[in-house]
């Protein structure tokens, strides 16, 4: 596992995207899945100044995001603000700026009349895709991934899922407070890819920033595996596993020495 301090949120960003653009380069076709969320809207920023001044392109790539709402959907007559479905927020902050095809980019659809097929069908076209190549991810502050909250099993697939107070909290007060939506009428389910279906992407990317979230990322990275906190499955993963912090989320690993150590050590071994 590679864990990567950067100064900052936007050293941070920088850094993960020049990775995903990295393997786009390699593999032009290759399949990305993507996240939501503050955190990634750096790093989309970044994709999207390649895109535009570096002629970075997207036009194979096909994209899966991990979740979306029970319950919305995008809705271009809203105002960006009015619209919290995870689809306009990936139409507005990556994917109306870039050149991936439309049919390319998938995003569960909130609005299914059958959800439980939806999930079924969803993992279908992974798998038709050929697998994710590299799985960009969040943190929650309850240490989710996608809404895997608390309790879901390590195994989990595409699924309905409740949400834990905690995200409600966090998700209100980064999206729905501004929509003046009440919390009450916030959803309070979703759907999400499972703990499973990200850990069968062939690499992962999680980010991390800010000094909220420090506790739980020393838990996930450095402390026991457990369902509890679900993305300390990190820890089981098979692929190439990149952690990109900044200096405040990294601020409680117990080891945060260590891994800046290494990181000199490469650059300077050319590793
Ligand atoms: C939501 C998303 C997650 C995301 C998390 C953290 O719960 N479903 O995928 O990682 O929020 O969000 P933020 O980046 O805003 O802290």
């Amino acid at each position: 596992m590679d864990i990567i301090i950067k100064e900052n949120y936007e050293e941070m960003s920088k850094y993960a995207a020049n990775i995903i653009a990295g393997y786009i380069r390699s593999k032009p076709n290759c399949v990305l899945g993507l996240a939501t969320g503050s955190t990634p809207i750096g790093t989309y920023k970044e994709l999207i100044r390649m895109h535009k001044e570096e002629g970075l392109d997207f036009s194979q790539v096909t994209t899966f995001n991990l979740d979306e709402y029970l319950g919305v959907g995008m809705d271009l007559n809203k105002p960006y603000d009015m619209d919290q479905s995870y689809a306009r927020f990936m139409y507005e902050e990556l994917l109306k700026h870039i050149n991936v095809k439309k049919e390319n980019a998938y995003i569960p659809d909130g609005l299914s009349k059958n959800p439980k097929e939806h999930c079924l069908w969803y993992e279908e076209q992974i798998k038709k895709a050929g697998g994710i190549d590299l799985q960009l991810l969040g943190l929650g502050r309850d240490g989710h991934w996608g809404f895997n909250e608390p309790g879901s099993s390590l195994g989990s697939r595409t699924r309905v899922q409740a949400l834990a107070e905690e995200t409600l909290d966090d998700n209100y007060n980064a999206f729905y407070k501004k929509a003046n939506i009440d919390r009450s009428e916030m959803p309070h389910f979703a759907i999400t890819m499972g703990i499973g279906t990200i850990l069968e992407a062939k690499n992962i990317m999680m980010i991390v920033n800010g000094s909220k979230k420090a506790e739980i990322v020393a838990k996930c990275l450095e402390g026991p595996i457990t369902s509890q906190i679900t993305s300390t499955a990190i820890q089981l993963h098979s692929g190439e596993i990149t952690v990109v912090l900044d200096e405040e989320a990294a601020s409680k690993l117990a080891r945060i020495d260590h891994y800046k150590n290494i990181e000199k050590m490469k650059l300077k071994y050319g590793l």
